[in-house]
């Protein structure tokens, strides 16, 4: 089979993990590669993105790095004119930058809800304002991972980053309204629970490290699919709305949840 891929040039912002394995933007990025893609990986640790690229040195591809941050337009315009410079365009951005916090509004700080909007939406806003430019011409496509926290309250998360999640899948989809025309596709990924080095950091933050394989299985448990999404689930729906195979798909979101949110009474844990 063909890669899926094959000859397109693709901008990775938030390309590392939080934590040591792979996290969703490690996976996609890999996943890109090994579909056929020519990546500029992009994250702001520098070890972090190292790392993604040993990764993907490992298993006999390679990626082109570039440490930066997707809350600076001016960085995210220097990255995608090293994406152009590097490869001649830019036909994917995927973005992947985000997080959470937990806490409800009343343990929530002004400083911290500004730092999760910041985090997940702002940095939306200026990747796909520094990288449209240079689409609009031979049209591309544009993924954002935003969350089920953007359609549904889930546990353990606050409510900046409910409402952040929200505003990605809105911003995206009045981009992909916009630009419709010139040949620019916009989606969203709404991931539930993944099993991702930083969701067991957080664990381990707030339950002890010993109890993270029982917490990640209880949280499991609650999902109809009785399984938490790897990050290659996440990589693979990524990999497909980057393709020529999604070309009519845009402004609408893959939810990867093993019908996690379609329950009628989700199980609901107190801010914490
Ligand atoms: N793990 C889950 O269950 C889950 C569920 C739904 C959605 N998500 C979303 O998936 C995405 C990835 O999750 P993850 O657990 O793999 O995250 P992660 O924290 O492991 O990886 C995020 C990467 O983004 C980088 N980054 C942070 N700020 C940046 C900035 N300003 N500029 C450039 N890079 C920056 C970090 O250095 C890190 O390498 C996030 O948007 C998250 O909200 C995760």
């Amino acid at each position: 089979m063909d890669a899926r891929l094959a000859g397109k040039s693709v901008l990775v912002v938030g390309a590392g993990a939080s934590a040591p394995g792979w996290g969703i933007g490690r996976a996609v990025t890999a996943q890109f590669v090994r579909e056929g893609a020519r990546v500029l990986a992009v994250d702001v640790e520098p070890d972090r993105l190292e790392e993604t690229a040993r990764l993907i040195a490992d298993e006999g591809g390679a990626c082109q790095t570039a440490v930066a941050d997707s809350l600076s337009l001016p960085d995210m315009e220097r990255a995608v004119q090293g994406c152009v410079a590097a490869f001649g365009r830019i036909d994917v951005l995927q973005h992947n930058v985000g997080g959470g916090g937990p806490g409800g509004v009343l343990e929530t700080s002004e400083a911290e809800w500004r730092r999760l909007i910041d985090l997940n939406l702002t940095s939306a806003f200026i990747v796909a304002k520094a990288a449209l430019p240079a689409m609009l011409d031979a049209g591309g496509a544009i993924t954002f991972i935003s969350s089920v926290a953007a359609f549904r309250p889930v546990a353990g998360s606050s409510p900046a980053y409910h409402a952040a999640k929200a505003g990605v899948v809105q911003l995206a989809r009045v981009i992909a309204l916009q630009h419709a025309a010139q040949g620019v596709r916009v989606n969203c990924i709404l991931p539930g629970y993944v099993d991702t080095p930083e969701m067991r950091r957080r664990h381990a933050a707030r339950f002890g490290a010993g109890r993270v394989e029982e917490i990640m299985q209880r949280r499991a448990a609650t999902i109809p699919s009785g399984r938490a999404a790897s990050v290659w689930d996440i990589a693979h729906a990524a990999v497909f709305l980057a393709s020529d195979e999604a070309r009519q798909i845009s402004g609408t979101e893959i939810v990867i949840d093993g019908t996690q949110t379609l329950q009628s009474a989700p199980p609901y844990l107190p801010p914490g």
